[in-house]
C-alpha cells in the first residue's frame, strides 16, 4: 500500500529511485512521483504506472545525488497528478513522501487553514508536510526536530521521508505502523518500504521501529531518535534476498513465474524441518515454546485474504491431526469485536507481507490480553514477525504478483508441519499414520510439478469459460477453503464475479444461480466425501451448469459426468489443497490474460495492505 524509496549519497539518484519504484510497484500503482535535489529541487509526478513517470521525466532534468520517490495506492483523494506524491510544504521548502493514513488530518488541516495555509491536493499527506513546515517555522527548528515534534501531534500510521531544500545534505525518515527499511552503503543511504530496492546496493539494513526517526547525512553518518527524543542504538541486520527471485525470468507475468516456482517453494518451506526417513517434523521456531503451544486451550488463527484461506485449511489440519480446538478469524473483524482471549490461547498470525494493518492490530489486541503469538510470515524482519513471540518464516522468496500463489502453498505447508509436530507431541496421531504423512509430504513438490504439466489443458478450459460473467467454486472438507481461494483468485485478476461455497451449502441458495451459462468448478478429490460430491455435481448438471471438476487421477466416475476434468495425483487427504489449488491458480491466470487484464497489477488492489 504505497511504496517509498529514497537515496542520498554520491551517485545519481534517478536510476536508483526509478528501479526502486519498479520493484515496489506491487504495493500500489495508481500514480508515481519523484523529487530530485541538485541545487534546485525538481519534482515530477504522474498518474498511472511508474513507466508513465519515466516517459514524462525522459527529456527533463533528472540529475541529483539525493531524492525521494513514491508509488501510490490512493486512500485520500483520487489518483491524479496533483494527489500523487511527493507533496511540498506551502513555502516550497519541504518535500515529503508518505505511506499510511493520518487519521486526524481533517483537524490539523482546519487548524492550518486558520493560520493561512492553502492546499493543492486532497491528501492527508499534504497536511502532514504543511504541519512540519509550521512547526519548523515557529521555532526555527532543524528538519529532524521539526519532523519529530510534528509527529507527536499526528494520529495514524506513517512511513515518511522528508527532504529539506535548505538543508540538502540530509534526509529525515520516520515510521509508525507502516514499514521502512534503512539501507547503509558506503557513504550512501537508501530508505525503502521493503528490502527489494535496497538489496542490490547493500545488505546492511536497519528495520526502523515504530515512532523512530532516522536522520541520514550525505557524509555517511546517521542517527536514530525516538519520538520522545531519546537517542537509539539500532541493530544492523543482514538482508537476505535473491535478486533473480525479483525478476520475471522469461515468464510473461510474475504470477505465472510464482505459480511455477511452487515445487521449489514448497520444498523450501519444508527444508530442514522434516525427515521422513528419520521420522520427525520439527519447526525450529517453536523451540522452547513447544509445551506452551501443544497445551494451548485453543488456537486462534488470524489473517486476511489468501492468508485467511490458509488459516481455514489449518483449522482442518489442527483438528484432524492434533485434536486442538481452533478458531479462524478475519483479523479485521476480530479486532473490533470484544473477543474473549486468555493467556491459555495461542494466536497464530498468517501473513505473507508481515505488514497487513488489520492483522497487526488484531495481534496487538491479543498480546495485550496475554495470548502467546506465533507468526507464519514470509517477509523477514517485517512488523508482524517482530511483534510475535515466536514464529516460522515460510521462505518462499519475494512474491510480487499481487494475487498470492506461492505464499499460500508455502503457508499451508508450514501449517501442515506444525500440525504434524504438535499432533506427534500430543500423541494424537498413530505412528503408522504419522510416518505415512511424512513420507507423502516429501512427495508433494514433485506432485505439484505433475499438476503444472496440465497447463495446456487448463488453458483450453480457460478459453471455454473466459466470457462468463460469473463462476461458482465448490469444495468440501479440506477443499472448501480451496474453493474460496479459487474464487478469490478469479475475481482478483479477471474481474469475473466468483463465489466459493461448501458444496453442500449450494442447495441453500446458490443453486438458484445455476443455468447453462454458469461454470461451476468443483474440487472433487476428497476420498471420504466422494459420494456426496458426485451428488452435488449431479445437482449442477441437472440444472445445465457447466461442470469443471478437479479430480484424483483415474477417477472415471466423475470424468463421465463433468464437462471438463483436470486430474491431480492421488495423495493423503490433508494434503489435497496443496495440489488442488494449482489448477485453480492457472485457470484464473489464463482467463485474466485472455481477457486482457494486467495479471500482476489488478485494478484497485495492492499487495501489502497497510491501511485498515
Ligand atoms: C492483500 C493481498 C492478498 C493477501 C492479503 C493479506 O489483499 O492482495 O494477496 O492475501 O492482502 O496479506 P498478507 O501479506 O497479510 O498475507
Amino acid at each position: 500500500m504505497c511504496g517509498i524509496i529514497a537515496y542520498i549519497g554520491k551517485n545519481e539518484a534517478y536510476p536508483i529511485l526509478i528501479k526502486g519504484l519498479q520493484r515496489l510497484e506491487y504495493r500500489g500503482y495508481d500514480s508515481a512521483g519523484i523529487a530530485l535535489m541538485n541545487g534546485n529541487l525538481n519534482i515530477y509526478k504522474k498518474k498511472g504506472k511508474v513507466q508513465e513517470l519515466v516517459d514524462f521525466a525522459k527529456d527533463r532534468n533528472i540529475s541529483g545525488t539525493s531524492g525521494i520517490g513514491h508509488t501510490r495506492w490512493a486512500t485520500h483523494g483520487k489518483p491524479d497528478d496533483t494527489n500523487a506524491h511527493p507533496h511540498t510544504s506551502g513555502n516550497g521548502r519541504l518535500t515529503l513522501v508518505h505511506n499510511g493514513i493520518i487519521e486526524n488530518y481533517a483537524l490539523i488541516k482546519q487548524a492550518l487553514e486558520n493560520k493561512g495555509h492553502t492546499f493543492k491536493s486532497q491528501t492527508d499527506t499534504e497536511v502532514l508536510v504543511h504541519l512540519i513546515e509550521e512547526v519548523q517555522k515557529q521555532d526555527n527548528l532543524p528538519i529532524e526536530e521539526a519532523v519529530r515534534v510534528a509527529l507527536t501531534r499526528v494520529v495514524g500510521a506513517y512511513a515518511i521521508v522528508v527532504l529539506d531544500r535548505l538543508d540538502p545534505d540530509k534526509l529525515v525518515a520516520a515510521r509508525k505502523g507502516s514499514p521502512l527499511v534503512l539501507g547503509i552503503g558506503d557513504d550512501e543511504f537508501f530508505l525503502a518500504s521493503d528490502g527489494t530496492p535496497i538489496v542490490e546496493h547493500t545488505k546492511k539494513v536497519i528495520y526502523l521501529a515504530d515512532e523512530h526517526i532516522a536522520t541520514v547525512h550525505r557524509d555517511g553518518h546517521y542517527e536514530i531518535r525516538t519520538i520522545d527524543n531519546e537517542l537509539h542504538t539500532p541493530f544492523v541486520d543482514e538482508l537476505y534476498m535473491e535478486i533473480e527471485r525479483m525478476e520475471k525470468g522469461g515468464y510473461d507475468y510474475f504470477m505465472l513465474k510464482e505459480i511455477y516456482e511452487q515445487p521449489t517453494t514448497i520444498m523450501d518451506a519444508m527444508r530442514g524441518r522434516i525427515n521422513a526417513e528419520e521420522g520427525w517434523a520439527h519447526l525450529g521456531g517453536m523451540g522452547e515454546h513447544v509445551d506452551k503451544i501443544k497445551n494451548a486451550n485453543r488456537f486462534i488463527i488470524l489473517g486476511c485474504g489468501t492468508s485467511w484461506h490458509a488459516g481455514l485449511i489449518a483449522e482442518y489440519l489442527f483438528e484432524d491431526l492434533a485434536r486442538i480446538s481452533v478458531e479462524v478469524e478475519y483479523a479485521s473483524e476480530f479486532r473490533y469485536r470484544h473477543p474473549v482471549i486468555t493467556d491459555k490461547d495461542v494466536v497464530i498470525a498468517i501473513s505473507q507481507s508481515g505488514e497487513t494493518a488489520d492483522t497487526y492490530a488484531a495481534l496487538e489486541l491479543a498480546k495485550k490480553n496475554g495470548a502467546f503469538l506465533y507468526g507464519i510470515v514470509n517477509v523477514v524482519g517485517s512488523s508482524i514477525a517482530r511483534l510475535t513471540d515466536a514464529g516460522s518464516y515460510i521462505h518462499c522468496g519475494p512474491e510480487i504478483g499481487v494475487a498470492s500463489t506461492k505464499a499460500f502453498t508455502a503457508q499451508v505447508t508450514l501449517l501442515t508441519l506444525m500440525a504434524l509436530q504438535i499432533g506427534r507431541e500430543r500423541g494424537t496421531i498413530s505412528d503408522e499414520y504419522f510416518h505415512r504423512l511424512l513420507t507423502e509430504l516429501e512427495n508433494i513438490p514433485e506432485k505439484v510439478g505433475k499438476v503444472l504439466n496440465s497447463n495446456e489443458k487448463i488453458k483450453y478450459i480457460a478459453g471455454e469459460i473466459k466470457d462468463s460473467p460469473n463462476a461458482m467454486y465448490l469444495g468440501r472438507g479440506y477443499n472448501f477453503p480451496v474453493a474460496l481461494e479459487g474464487a478469490l483468485k478469479l475475481k482478483e485478476i479477471s474481474y469475473i464475479h466468483a463465489e466459493g461455497y461448501p458444496a453442500a451449502e449450494m442447495k441453500h441458495g446458490p443453486i438458484a444461480l445455476i443455468d447453462e451459462n454458469m461454470p461451476v468448478i468443483v474440487i472433487a478429490t476428497n476420498k471420504s466425501l466422494n459420494d456426496k460430491i458426485v451428488s452435488n455435481i449431479q445437482e449442477v448438471k441437472a440444472r445445465k451448469g457447466i461442470v469443471i471438476a478437479i479430480v484424483t487421477e483415474g477417477d472415471h466416475e466423475i470424468s463421465r459426468i463433468a464437462d471438463y476434468t483436470i486430474e491431480i495425483p492421488d495423495t493423503e487427504e490433508p494434503f489435497t489443497p496443496l495440489l488442488s489449488v494449482i489448477p485453480l491458480q492457472l485457470l484464473s491466470y489464463h482467463i485474466a490474460v485472455m481477457r486482457g487484464c494486467n495479471v500482476d497489477q489488478p485494478r484497485n488492489l495492492a499487495k501489502s495492505v497497510t491501511v485498515e
